[in-house]
């Protein structure tokens, strides 16, 4: 156990797939896992194990923001040896070629601030996806035809954001979506030497204003729980 995490010792598997909605966690791990088991539930923050094609594989809930995600991910590498962590959430999208219900595989992630920004202090690191992950998850993508971009996607600190130059300059920069926890994994998974992978399907779109009706919002979400959990065992 630790602090927010309830699941005993070797109830978390090595592969982690980390959905901000702890009902989310829930419902991927019912459709997608076998023998999906309650792992922890302190603060209503679901997790489950189970296995995928008799691979052993988490999902645990992260909360929103980069706060919220740096514990529930500092916890299970550090205390539980997780060793593949896949963000799998929504994204706004930031370009016009980018569509709702598209998937965006993170391969850089740019941000104003991360909890870490405490010890990068005045270092501009690059934080990147495991290249394992994302080449597995591209090639994944195409097999389920799923319509997919990879490049680089801003994690904000702010859903209602007060900064629209901020937006700007990251759609001129040809960041592909917003979103609010990867940048914080991949400087994590960098500082401890595990995988991970932002997988988003985006869920709303911040030039055309269009966004995802919620009865479509499940098959979305399920395309990107495949994509994860193929690329976690290619
Ligand atoms: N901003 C930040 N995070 C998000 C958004 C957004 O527009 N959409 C989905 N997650």
């Amino acid at each position: 156990m630790t602090i927010h995490i309830g699941a005993e010792p070797g109830q978390i598997a090595e592969t982690v797939l980390m959905p901000g909605d702890p009902y989310r966690a829930r419902w991927a791990a019912e459709k997608f896992l076998d023998a999906p088991k309650l792992v922890n539930e302190v603060r209503g923050m679901l997790g489950f194990t189970g296995t995928y094609k008799g691979n052993p594989v988490t999902i645990q809930g992260s909360g929103m923001g980069m706060p919220s995600f740096s514990i529930y991910a500092n916890e299970l590498i550090r205390d539980y040896g997780a060793k593949t962590l896949i963000r799998i959430g929504s994204c706004g999208g930031m370009q016009e070629h980018v569509k709702v219900r598209d998937v965006i595989l993170a391969m850089t992630t740019t941000s104003v601030s991360t909890p870490s920004s405490t010890i990068l202090r005045d270092v501009n690191f690059a934080p990147c996806a495991d290249w394992s992950l994302l080449s597995a998850a591209a090639k994944a993508a195409k097999s389920l035809d799923v319509a997919t971009h990879i490049g680089g996607i801003y994690s904000s600190d702010t859903f209602y954001d007060e900064r629209p130059d901020l937006n700007e300059q990251m759609v001129r920069h040809g960041i592909l979506g917003v979103e609010m926890e990867a940048a914080e994994l991949y400087i994590l998974a960098a500082r401890h030497k595990v995988r991970a992978l932002g997988i988003m399907t985006v869920s709303d779109h911040l030039i055309t204003g269009e966004a995802l009706p919620s009865s479509e919002r499940e098959q979305s979400f399920g395309d990107m729980v495949e994509v994860a959990l193929e690329a976690a065992f290619t």
